[in-house]
């Protein structure tokens, strides 16, 4: 069912000091930055062998990730797992009453298809669900 942690987020304070920090000190490289205005987010992503490091900032105290700071601090926010039919393991989860953020696939940073599991139902992990991207027809 999960293909594999496509990546583990970190909410930080402060987004550039934890890009420099974490190139600085742990030798990794960002290879996508984005913005996301409707979900308040601003997130970088670094490459880690097969997965990434996505750090996560706010763009205000009032968004989700502003909120998690607030009441928790820096520290780790959620883990992402790719799977290969995100409609289908949604269907699954809801069957077995799993509390789920979202109920249905909606578009994510890198213009991936993404839903949210509820931590209450995950013994308080925030879980990201990655549909894999589709690949060209002749690929393996
Ligand atoms: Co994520």
């Amino acid at each position: 069912m999960l293909d594999k942690v496509e990546h583990i987020a970190l909410a930080v304070a402060d987004l550039d000091a934890a890009i420099d920090h974490y190139e600085t000190i742990w030798g990794l490289r960002v290879s996508h930055r984005e913005r996301v205005e409707d979900q308040g987010v601003e997130e970088a992503m670094l490459p880690v062998g097969e997965s990434h490091l996505q750090l996560l900032g706010s763009t205000g105290p009032d968004t989700t990730v502003g909120k998690f700071l607030e009441r928790r601090g820096e520290g780790l926010h959620h883990i992402a797992f790719q799977v290969e039919d995100l409609e289908g393991t949604l269907t699954r989860l809801k069957e077995q009453g799993v509390a789920l953020i979202d109920e249905r696939p909606r578009v994510g940073g890198r213009g991936h298809m993404v839903a949210f599991v509820h931590p209450k139902g995950n013994h308080g992990v925030l879980v990201e669900l990655i549909q894999r991207p589709a690949r060209a027809a002749g690929q393996h």
